[in-house]
């Protein structure tokens, strides 16, 4: 399974990417409302860091407005994958963005029939929003499990990004259930790594070492 970073911080981005895990980012409006660097200039600087696509959000609403936004931002580096949120007029403007070659990643999905829609109309990705769903009471893995099922069925080549992850156990369930991206926050990235046995352990061998060296 690929490991993407969801934050829009270079500083994030850099360090994740020295631990080598880092095959993609992905951002949105409010990660990169948090960023003091202008837009475009933080999505090009992270596209030049990043091995794998960028995730960088439309704001238009209406298809004949989402399209020219979408170019620009494909415009910005070769790794963007433009964001387009689920919905009649964004799925009218992936069918025309495809067509063209640009990744779109459809967004903001909570249902397996979006999951389905945003497929066939060329999204090279989907992302379906499983802590929102928690958040509410539903089981966001739950409809992870659907997509990846539907998915499976049929070959369908579009990436499921599980997103909106709160913990490491997301992740996990995400690997099992066979998606194909977890997109991460960084403090959720440092949880997977860490184990308090795994320190436990380090202390005694050294303590252990210490002995031996005296
Ligand atoms: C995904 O691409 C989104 O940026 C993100 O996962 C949203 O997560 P949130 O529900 O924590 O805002």
């Amino acid at each position: 399974m690929k490991l993407f970073l969801d934050t829009a911080n270079f500083d994030e981005i850099r360090e994740v990417a020295s631990w080598g895990v880092l095959d993609g980012v992905t951002t949105n409006p409010s990660l990169c409302s948090k960023e003091t660097v202008s837009f475009e200039d933080n999505i090009r600087r992270i596209c030049a860091l990043t091995p794998g696509p960028v995730s960088a959000e439309c704001v238009s609403l209406k298809a004949d407005e989402i399209v020219p936004e979408a170019r620009a931002l494909a415009g910005l580096a070769p790794n963007v994958a433009v964001k387009i949120p689920v919905g009649l007029e964004g799925l009218k403007a992936t069918k025309t963005l495809a067509g063209e070659g640009v990744a779109v990643n459809m967004t903001l999905v909570f249902s397996a029939g979006q999951a389905l829609l945003a497929a066939k109309a060329g999204a090279r990705f989907v992302s379906p929003f499983i802590g929102r769903l928690d958040d509410i009471s539903e089981d966001g893995m739950a409809l992870v499990e659907e997509i990846v099922e539907i998915f499976g069925n049929y070959r369908i080549e579009t990436e499921v990004i599980v997103a909106s992850v709160r913990h490491p156990r997301h992740v996990i369930e995400a690997a099992r259930l066979g998606a194909d991206i977890a997109t991460v926050p960084f403090a959720v990235m440092g949880k997977l790594v860490r184990h308090p046995l795994t320190d436990i352990g380090i202390e005694r061998f050294l303590a252990d070492w210490r002995k031996v060296k005296t």
